[in-house]
């Protein structure tokens, strides 16, 4: 293991008492706070614009670096949690949000922000917030996508919800 690696490890150990629970942050927020200032607006387009898998790692792709390495060198100045809520969030949006960018984002500008401000979950279900439509049912005829694609999309539109709603708990 590379000598920044352990010292790394050493101090996430150290901090860990007193270190802010990695599900109490906001991945988005966060992205927004530290992030955006120098790299673009949401964490979405800073995804696509700036990453790539390469040997299913998230890297950048002028750097080749591994996102993970980057920032636990000290690239944004964030804690060892917030690190680790970061490439969540990246990894995350790099594997899912993928299908968004190609067959939504023409019309909606971000996953992120359609959700926020146009679904919620009702009795475990997709719904518009103002049209009371099953989302399920309304990607059958909207947008394109084949079944599983439907799935993909229905789990990436939640998470945005999920996220939100645990952290304001
Ligand atoms: C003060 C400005 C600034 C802030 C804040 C910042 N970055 Fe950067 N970042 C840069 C610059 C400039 C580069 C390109 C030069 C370099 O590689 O260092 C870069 C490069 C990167 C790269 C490598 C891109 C590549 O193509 O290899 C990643 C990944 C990255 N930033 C992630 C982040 C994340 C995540 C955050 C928030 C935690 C963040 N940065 C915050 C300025 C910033
Ligand atoms: C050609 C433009 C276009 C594309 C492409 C598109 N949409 Fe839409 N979408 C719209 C418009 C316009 C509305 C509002 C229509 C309405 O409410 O009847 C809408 C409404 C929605 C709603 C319902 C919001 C509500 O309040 O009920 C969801 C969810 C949605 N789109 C998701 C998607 C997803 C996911 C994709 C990609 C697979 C997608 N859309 C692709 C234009 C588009």
């Amino acid at each position: 293991m590379p000598t920044k690696q352990i010292s790394f490890l050493l101090l996430s150990l150290v901090f860990w008492p007193i270190a802010v629970e990695a599900q109490d942050i906001d991945p988005h927020a966060l992205y927004e706070r530290t992030c955006a200032g120098c790299h673009a607006a949401h964490a979405g387009e800073f995804v696509f614009e700036t990453l790539e898998i390469r040997e299913n790692s998230l890297v950048g792709s002028r750097s080749r670096q591994p996102v993970a390495t980057f920032l636990e060198t000290g690239h944004g100045g964030m804690s060892p949690a917030e690190v680790e809520v970061m490439v969540e969030l990246l990894s995350k949006i790099s594997q899912s949000g993928r299908l968004f960018f190609r067959k939504c984002r023409i019309c909606h500008d971000s996953a992120n922000d359609l959700a926020r401000l146009k679904l919620v979950i009702r009795d475990g279900n997709l719904v518009g917030r103002y049209t009371g439509r099953d989302i399920a049912q309304f990607l059958k005829n909207h947008g394109r996508l084949d079944r599983d694609e439907i799935k993909t999309m229905l789990e990436v539109l939640e998470g945005q919800l999920v996220t939100k709603s645990e952290a304001a708990n």
